[in-house]
């Protein structure tokens, strides 16, 4: 099976070029100046349309089980809706069970995904119990194609770890070439926070954002940088939400130190102040580390344009509004008497490539290349995937998005794919939109409709040792 996509525009994280671009079978067989068009089982024509990479989002929580309930996208939900926003890969996160192993771990995870994939995708481990013999299983994971560790230093009596386990694990994935993933915020201050504050009767959304101060997250970021430095090992720091932590992510960069980092789309448009919204409409915006201040927004623009933060990623993980009604798991509702309640999570998988087009190429604040370095080039190569996904050439897989830059489109709970009943950046209208979203070789979303199939995604296995960027 060969596709010609003709008069199309190449964007990759080094070049805009007008080319056709030749699929054979799942692969980029050729990439050229007019070329012929007959003879192929298919011609698609993309004149005024750019070709970007595939979207590859480094983490999401699918069917995440959490605070008595699990997030409302599943393996299907959630890639079919990542498709229409133009994300061709997902890594999503396999737990080790508590007091099991990371076999099992992963095992149960490719259970869940099983047959509802409908694009490709890998996982990372979260480790929160590291025995002995947990630590020795942590090389074997890598030929299961897992090659990436999370761990907390926050979530205080649930997957919170100490320093010493940290340090421990970061030794192991120094030896072993594997790479270290941190969420990074002081458990132990957030969990002191949080009493005081329910002992003095502040329960209500807006007291989420007061008990996860942004001093949290620098100083384990800091913490946590200096832990991968001493232990020589790779980091990657996970949902960095302001100065506090960019300024020592920028500071360990200085030092020469391997350490990378990422922010998520919603921090730059969510606040603390909608935390406060009334009618516990707050509640929709509950994650962590929480929504800070409007001025910590323009520092992660600039560090997403300057490589200080080297990936753009959502940390997807959606809940009802209203859950437990009309055949919904339970959502946000369940912490309707005290914030420290509420699921944590925002939905965003299918949001991110267009907000992120139209307000930082269009917007000017970095350029249609650099878009592409951070929506999928950048995390192909961090997470071992590179040159395979992440961009547009030879040999690679097919994952192509027909990118309109001139099709507007408002963005709502109304119209989205995504399984739950509000939308983060409800009413913003982009300019930038996916006319066609391209998986290996076959279109699995052209304008509205859903061409896909449950059981079309592929596991991907990953490679340790990856680059430091
Ligand atoms: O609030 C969030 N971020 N929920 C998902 C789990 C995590 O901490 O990444
Ligand atoms: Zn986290
Ligand atoms: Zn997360």
């Amino acid at each position: 099976m060969t596709t010609l996509i003709k008069n199309g525009t190449v964007v990759t994280a080094g070049d805009t070029v007008k080319a056709d671009v030749l699929i054979d079978g799942e692969q980029v067989s050729m990439i050229g100046k007019n070329l012929p068009g007959e003879g192929h089982d298919e011609v698609i024509d993309a004149q005024g349309l750019l070709l970007l990479p595939g979207g590859i989002d480094v983490h999401t929580h699918l069917e995440l089980h959490v605070s008595d309930t699990v997030s409302s996208d599943d393996f299907f939900t959630g890639q079919k809706a990542a498709a229409f926003g133009g994300t061709t890969t997902h890594i999503d996160f396999a737990a080790q069970p508590v007091g099991g192993s990371l076999r099992q771990g992963i095992d149960e995870r490719h259970a869940e995904a099983a047959g509802k994939v409908v694009i490709d995708y890998g996982f990372h481990l979260t480790i929160t119990d590291l025995r002995d013999e947990v630590m020795k299983e942590i090389p074997t994971i890598i030929n299961q194609g897992v090659t990436s560790l999370k761990l907390f230093t926050a979530y205080k009596g649930r997957m919170q770890v100490d320093d010493a386990t940290l340090f421990r694990a970061m030794m192991t994935a120094a030896e072993h070439g594997m790479l270290i993933m941190v969420h990074a915020e002081n458990g132990d201050v957030i969990a002191e926070l949080t009493s005081r504050l329910l002992a003095e009767g502040k329960t209500e959304p807006k007291y989420h954002a007061v008990a996860h101060p942004a001093l949290a997250e620098g100083e384990a970021t800091a913490r946590t940088i200096a832990l991968a430095g001493i232990a020589g090992a790779s980091l990657y720091v996970v949902h960095m939400t302001c100065e506090e932590a960019v300024e020592q992510l920028a500071l360990g960069r200085n030092k020469g130190l391997p350490v990378m980092g990422e922010t998520c789309t919603q921090y730059m448009f969510v606040f603390e102040d909608d935390l406060a919204r009334p009618n516990f409409e707050g509640a929709k915006f509950v994650c962590s580390p929480p929504a800070r201040r409007p001025k910590d927004a323009p520092i992660l623009w600039k560090a997403l344009a300057d490589n200080t933060l080297q990936v753009i990623s959502t940390d997807h993980c959606p809940f009802w509004f209203e859950g437990g009604v009309k055949g919904r798991v339970a959502g946000k509702e369940l912490g309707k008497s005290s914030f420290h309640k509420i699921p944590n999570g925002m939905p965003g998988l299918e949001d991110r490539m267009p907000v992120m087009w139209h307000n930082g190429v269009n917007g000017g604040r970095y350029s249609a290349n650099r878009f592409v370095e951070i929506t999928a080039t950048n995390p192909a190569k961090i997470f071992g995937l590179y040159p395979r996904k992440g961009t547009i050439a030879v040999g690679a897989d097919a994952d192509i998005v027909l990118w309109d830059p001139e099709k507007e489109h408002t963005i709502s709970a109304k119209t989205h794919h995504m399984n739950t009943d509000y939308n983060v950046y409800e009413g913003m209208t982009v300019k930038g939109w996916p006319a066609r979203t391209l998986l290996r070789g076959k279109s699995i979303v052209v304008g509205n409709e859903w061409r896909g199939k449950k059981g079309g995604g592929l596991f991907l296995r990953r490679r340790p040792n990856a680059e430091i960027l």
